[in-house]
């Protein structure tokens, strides 16, 4: 038995950290949501006990660290499960980006393994298993819209935001998200107003969301690699309604509401960018238990 799943990558519209945690992690207030661009899994029961990854880009691992590896890893012993299972990926979103796409992998394997073991287990569930494997995962085992608090895994779902293109742009670089929290001070940093983005969300306030867009961890990223923040300030200057880097970088994303202000920014980048995607947020969370 074969099925087919999807993982669709993350935007955070905004991502404040709270204060550093005893435990080493940072303590997150973030709101994200699901956009129309995705890995495409297929998942098959195997009679034998291994679990084997298959995957066309050399920049995904087909072993145990692969997080869809992990969550497969997981499930199976956990509950004990005799068969293993084949994991084929098609990845379209950037690897080491921002966007999420390895937890969304992770999470797509949570909930189609769910199935073809017949484990039954609840959304809630599999998303308390995610928070074993990455911080994003849980968010990803709903998808949709959502603020994440705590390490990322504290999950309260918001209404999918007001209607808009979203243009990603992910310059040449592989951003480590260990290193820009370690190398994040917070002395000084702008924190975004989540209060007032949770607001326009639940307004379907287009313009409310645009000027609450707000990420700390830009901070960092931009120091870094300064690139990011040229691209950012390219995207501005070809029209974009607002502009933010995704999670710790180095994607950024722009936000536009006219099909032909989305042409514009989309051929404006397309000509020294090799990584351009427009699409749309994808915003509902996933519907089965
Ligand atoms: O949880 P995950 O493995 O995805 O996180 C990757 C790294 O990002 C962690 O090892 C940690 O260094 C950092 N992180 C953090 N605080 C969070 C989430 C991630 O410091 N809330």
């Amino acid at each position: 038995m074969k099925l087919l799943v999807k993982a669709p990558a993350k935007i955070n519209l905004s991502l404040d950290v709270l204060y550093k945690r005893t435990d080493g992690y940072h303590e997150l207030e973030m709101v994200m949501t699901t956009v129309d661009l995705a890995d495409r899994l297929e998942l098959e029961l195997l009679n034998d006990d291994r679990i084997v990854i298959h995957s066309q880009t050399r920049f995904v691992p087909d072993d145990d660290r692969n997080l869809a590896y992990k969550a497969a890893k997981l499930l199976k012993d956990r509950f004990n499960i005799k068969s293993g299972a084949s994991i084929t990926i098609e990845k379209n979103i950037p690897v080491a980006a921002g966007l999420a796409g390895g937890s969304s992998d992770a999470a797509a394997v949570l909930r189609g393994m769910n199935k073809l073991w017949d484990l039954r287990l609840t959304l809630d569930e599999l998303a308390e298993l995610g928070a074993e494997i990455g911080s994003d995962v849980s968010f990803c085992v709903y998808g949709g819209t959502a603020l994440a608090k705590g390490r990322g895994e504290i999950i309260t779902p918001l209404p999918p935001p007001p209607n808009c293109w979203v243009v990603l742009a992910k310059p040449a670089i592989g951003v480590s998200t260990a290193e820009v929290y370690e190398h994040l001070n917070l002395n000084g940093v702008i924190h975004p107003n989540t209060k007032a983005m949770v607001d326009a969300i639940y307004q379907g306030d287009y313009h409310g969301m645009c000027a609450n867009l707000s990420n700390v961890l830009e901070s960092v990223t931009f120091k870094y690699f300064p690139k990011v923040k040229h691209l950012k300030d390219d995207m501005k200057r070809f029209g974009a309604d607002a502009v933010l880097m995704s999670g710790s970088g180095p994607t950024v994303f722009a936000l536009v509401q006219h099909d032909s202000r989305m042409q514009r920014l989309y051929n404006g980048l397309r000509g020294y960018c090799h990584q351009v995607y427009a699409v749309r947020l994808l915003g509902k969370r996933n519907e089965f238990s």
